[in-house]
């Protein structure tokens, strides 16, 4: 609600409307009312652990919800450019077969063939996924669907870590912004297993915006992407956390748990090399410190007085 607000007041000819992606008949009327020419379906329940607590929701949201936007894209926009933010958990746990070693702050891949991260030909069936990366599974290949068999200009991103100065992190979903929050409010914050050196890779929203701009410009039906920070952005808890304290100037609250959350990847990069073949003007513009030097800065000016986030 916060950021609806500051886009009210920041933008102009900015519609806000108040739909519920499983409301087919309000978005029906809605997609009457309205032509549209790009579609950035961002709406979901996106957290990994909070969906075995609300399963049908989850489902709901994330598979029917997408399948409902697309029909009614097909039915009155069909011409519209289509994104998909998919999740790499469409992978399931398979990226944890990739012979990973130990070093000191991170896992990371073993094999030099792995340097670059985990590309689209990672299967996504037959792996433990969570119920939130099943019904965000079953979005995606419905999304590609619409792209290959009704040929509309669907793509589908696969994100790995989205982040920004604007991220609400809470405790189930958007680990920097909530790492950021926890050490700068003085709150407590769980780490769960691999030791703490799990390790992921973080992409800025303007970045994850100039792609979507890149595709929309010249959309390739039905196509998939892995979308995160690469390499170069990637990072362990471990190596966040000691990030965030010395940005922050203070130290974080926080306890490890042995075990670690169920499906949870241990070192997962995007390999971004299909994105950049097809889009070769795009490229990284953020790296991870000047991230998190937003999300800091921005956290503080939150904190100073501006309505809760
Ligand atoms: N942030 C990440 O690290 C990350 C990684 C991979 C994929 N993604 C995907 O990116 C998208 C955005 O994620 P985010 O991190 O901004 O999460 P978020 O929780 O900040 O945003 C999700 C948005 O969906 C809206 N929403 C939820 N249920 C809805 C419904 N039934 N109808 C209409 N709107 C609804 C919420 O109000 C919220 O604005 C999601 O599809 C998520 O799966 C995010």
């Amino acid at each position: 609600m916060w950021n609806l607000r500051r886009l009210q007041g920041a933008t102009r000819n900015f519609t806000h409307a108040d739909i519920d992606i499983r409301d087919r008949a309000g978005l029906e009327e809605l997609f009457r009312r309205q032509r549209f020419d790009l579609i950035v379906h961002c709406a979901a329940q996106p957290s990994h652990d909070k969906a075995r607590e609300i399963p049908i929701v989850d489902f709901e949201v994330n598979a029917l919800g997408t399948v409902n936007l697309l029909e009614a894209t097909r039915q009155h926009s069909p011409e519209a450019v289509f994104v998909f933010t998919s999740t790499n958990k469409v992978y399931g746990d398979a990226p944890n077969e990739v012979p990973l070693k130990e070093l000191a702050t991170r896992w990371d891949y073993a094999r030099p063939e792995d340097y670059a991260g985990i590309d689209e030909t990672c299967r996504i069936d037959r792996t433990l996924h969570s119920l939130f990366g099943a019904s965000k599974a079953a979005a995606d290949l419905v999304a590609q669907e619409y792209g290959r068999y009704f040929k509309m200009n669907v793509g589908v991103f696969r994100g790995g870590c989205l982040t920004g100065p604007s991220h609400s992190g809470v405790e189930l979903h958007g680990f920097l912004s909530y790492l950021v929050k926890q050490t700068l409010s003085g709150g407590a914050y769980s780490v769960f297993g691999y030791k703490g050196k799990q390790v992921r890779d973080n992409i800025h929203s303007h970045d994850v915006v100039t792609a979507i701009e890149a595709f929309a410009e010249n959309p390739r039906p039905g196509e998939v992407y892995n979308l995160g920070g690469g390499r170069e952005n990637s990072v362990s808890m471990l190596e966040a956390i000691g990030k965030i304290e010395e940005l922050a100037g203070r130290k974080l609250n926080w306890r490890y748990v042995d075990e670690n959350r169920i499906g949870d990847h241990i070192c997962y990069i995007s390999n971004l090399a299909k994105f950049q073949g097809h889009y070769p003007g795009w490229k990284i513009t953020r790296t991870l410190d000047d991230m998190l030097r937003e999300m800091v800065g921005f956290q503080r000016e939150q904190m100073a007085g501006s309505p809760a986030r």
